[in-house]
């Protein structure tokens, strides 16, 4: 194909403008069908060029950060197919440029990853400077940590970041924090390095399982050992193959939480529970009623949500990114909350935005204290993704019309998100 964009606009988004009109819609009632993870489809699409033929990957969501993905890999010469609106073959037999600008890099975190394929494909790479939601900065230091022990050097220039390696060869690992990025990206240098990586306090998230089951159908050798504990034996050669990405557990929360806050009852099809379990015992705890059945979750609100107490944690334990979506929630619950952040400290800027609409919430350091009152309707400014859905969430369920300026951050990561949350009832519309 040519270099046009892969997904065309329409596909992709649904609003022309950038701003929202949010009127009060009472209580959200129905189902939403969860679409492809975001964050297991990005490394995933990456991963395809270490293979030497062409995979088909499945359950891709209609977003922009995959969009941009498809495009870094079309940049280097990956021939790209869309077989369906959620299916592309990725062939990457003619990619020979190792190298992915700023313009493309700048708007996007998942770039980083193109650091362990570069290395893994080509043996070197350049790749500008690493985009993403601003939580205050955002080290690699762990990631450069886990290819350097396998013999790259990586080298930070005024254009971005220059990589290379003579030979990779496996190595014993053990980050300093939990990095789903650094995880990532060391499995991908690993998988066709020489020997084995052992990688300790490594991400669990379902995202990198996935990633470690598409890997493994292509021909690689890896294993987590321990819930922290990944195995790499590197192998050879790989073979593309077929893949489906697993359903977005975010997305899915995302929606249970917008039927809480407008004490409504939504069901999410298409997901797994377990990846949920964080947040619906927490809604559970606040006062809600959660069903789970094989594939589907539904919350209902019986009669009032109370406040309570959060700690985000890497997986299993409560996402930071569903915090701000929580603390939308929280603002709206009887009583008192209090929510600590321990992976992105600067993730509670968008509280100002919440406080505009009315919200009682103090933040120190890395602890925002909420206490439940009636949301009014304000003039918004969507700070980064998941922020834009909390304040989305926020004003479905605030007494008067709010204006949300800022909603291309929401079509970064959520397909169709004003469409979906329109069929269970919310009234939105471009400004
Ligand atoms: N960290 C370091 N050094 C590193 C890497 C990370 O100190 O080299 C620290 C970070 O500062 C942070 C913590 O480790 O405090 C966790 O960062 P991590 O590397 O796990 O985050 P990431 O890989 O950059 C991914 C998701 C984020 C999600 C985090 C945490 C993708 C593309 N992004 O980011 O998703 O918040 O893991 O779960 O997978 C989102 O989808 O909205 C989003 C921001």
């Amino acid at each position: 194909m040519g270099k046009e964009p892969i997904l065309c606009r329409s596909a992709l988004f649904e609003t022309a403008m950038n701003e929202l009109t949010v009127r009060p819609s009472g209580a959200l009632r129905g189902s939403i069908f969860v679409s492809g993870s975001k964050n297991a489809a990005l490394p995933i699409l990456i991963a395809a060029l270490l293979a030497d033929t062409p995979s088909v990957i499945g359950n891709l969501p209609a977003i922009r950060d995959v969009q941009l993905t498809l495009r870094i890999l079309q940049n280097m010469g990956c021939v790209i197919e869309p077989l369906d609106a959620a299916t592309y073959r990725i062939d990457p037999r003619h990619a020979n440029a190792p190298f992915a600008p700023d313009l493309l890099t700048g708007k996007l975190r998942a770039s980083t990853y193109l650091l362990g394929a570069y290395l893994g494909r080509f043996g070197r790479g350049c790749i500008g400077h690493i985009g993403g939601c601003d939580f205050g900065g955002r080290p690699i230091d762990q990631h450069i940590k886990a290819l350097s022990a396998m013999g790259a050097t990586v080298i930070e220039e005024e254009d971005g970041y220059h990589i290379s390696a003579s030979s990779l060869q496996g190595a014993s690992v053990k980050f300093d924090v939990v990095s789903v990025g650094a995880t990532v990206n060391a499995i991908l240098a690993a998988v066709r390095a020489k020997g084995e990586t052992c990688l300790e306090n490594a991400a669990a998230e379902p995202h990198i399982d996935d990633l470690i089951v598409y890997l493994n159908r292509c021909g690689a050798d890896i294993r987590r050992i321990a819930p922290n504990t990944v195995v790499v034996r590197g192998v050879e050669r790989l073979c593309g193959c077929r893949h489906t990405v697993i359903p977005d557990m975010i997305e899915a929360g995302t929606y249970l939480i917008a039927g809480a806050a407008t004490r409504g009852a939504v069901r999410v099809r298409g997901i797994s529970p377990t990846h949920l379990l964080p947040l619906t015992q927490k809604l559970e705890e606040m006062g809600a009623d959660v069903d789970c059945e094989e594939d589907s979750v539904s919350v209902f609100v019986p009669t009032r949500l109370y406040g309570a107490y959060l700690e985000t944690a890497p997986h299993p334990g409560f996402p930071t990114d569903l915090q701000p979506q929580m603390v939308a929630l929280m603002s709206t619950a009887l009583g008192y909350s209090r929510v600590c952040e321990t992976i992105w400290q600067h993730r509670f800027r968008y509280t100002e935005e919440l406080i505009r609409m009315g919200a009682k919430i103090t933040v120190k350091d890395h602890i925002a204290e909420v206490r439940g009152t009636c949301l009014s309707g304000a003039t918004l400014t969507v700070p980064d993704l998941r922020a834009g859905a909390a304040l989305l969430i926020a004003a479905c369920a605030a007494e008067g019309e709010s204006r949300l300026q800022g909603i291309e951050f929401i079509e970064r990561g959520y397909e169709n998100f004003v469409r979906k949350l329109r069929s269970i009832g919310a009234d939105i519309r471009p400004a």
